[in-house]
């Protein structure tokens, strides 16, 4: 499976079919990638928000891709013609050729920042997401110790975690939640995308490896091999 970051939350994960997670590219400032070269089969979003949501429609509408999210989410994407699987939390559904995504908790808030849209986006949410190997996104969420939980029922191989602070955990929040989650790798993402989440990556992956995580910080762009 490779995973690659396109910066803030937005993945893109190759596993049994090619995800995207909360594909935040058109406006999102350190993102190497344009719309219109994105290829996939899946859309996952955790939460409503404009730096998650992103570019959702346009993607789905160049691929014939499903969106996966919360039920409101989903619903709303429908008005635009897309496709979705909608779950919700501790359900999940399997879809393309060999994925399951389930949702899991995330401590936030979600909303819909479109014009004239009159609903918000029900809970916010984390996902693991199944293909092959197990990801962990976390979404946007302060720490909670639930994530042990989440640890210990999904095994997940790779953890990705916010700790750019203010809208999220910090690094030092989430190098507690690494260590509570065990996932073999920690990437850490929801940082450095503006300047209120300013954070070094660095003193994240010192605090984190203290309490024995394994954390390999991604450029936005590169991508690892697991
Ligand atoms: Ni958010
Ligand atoms: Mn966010």
């Amino acid at each position: 499976m490779k995973i690659k970051w396109l910066g803030h939350s937005c993945f893109i994960i190759e596993g049994n079919d090619r995800i995207i997670v909360d594909p935040y590219i058109n406006g999102n400032p350190v993102c190497p990638e344009k719309v219109e070269d994105i290829e996939v089969d899946i859309i996952a979003i955790t939460h409503a928000h404009g730096d998650h949501f992103g570019d959702a429609i346009e993607i789905a509408k160049n691929n014939g891709a499903k969106i996966v999210a919360i039920y409101e989410i989903v619903e709303y994407a429908s008005q635009y013609g897309i496709e979705g699987e909608a779950i919700n939390m501790g359900g999940g559904v399997k879809v393309g050729k060999g994925t399951e995504i389930t949702m899991v908790p995330a401590f936030h808030s979600s909303g819909f920042t479109m014009a004239n849209f009159k609903f918000g986006g029900a809970m916010p949410a984390g996902l693991i997401i199944k293909s092959g190997k197990t990801i962990y996104h976390a979404g946007d969420t302060s720490i909670f110790s639930d994530m042990k939980l989440i640890g210990e029922l999904y095994k997940p191989d790779v953890a990705l975690l916010p700790i750019g602070g203010r809208y999220t955990m910090d690094a030092r929040q989430a190098a507690l939640a690494a260590e509570w989650i065990k996932a073999e790798i920690t990437v850490p993402m929801h940082y450095n995308t503006w300047d209120a989440i300013k954070q070094d990556p660095k003193e994240f992956k010192r605090m984190a490896e203290e309490r024995g995580a394994k954390v390999v910080i991604l450029n936005p762009g590169e991508e690892i091999e697991i």
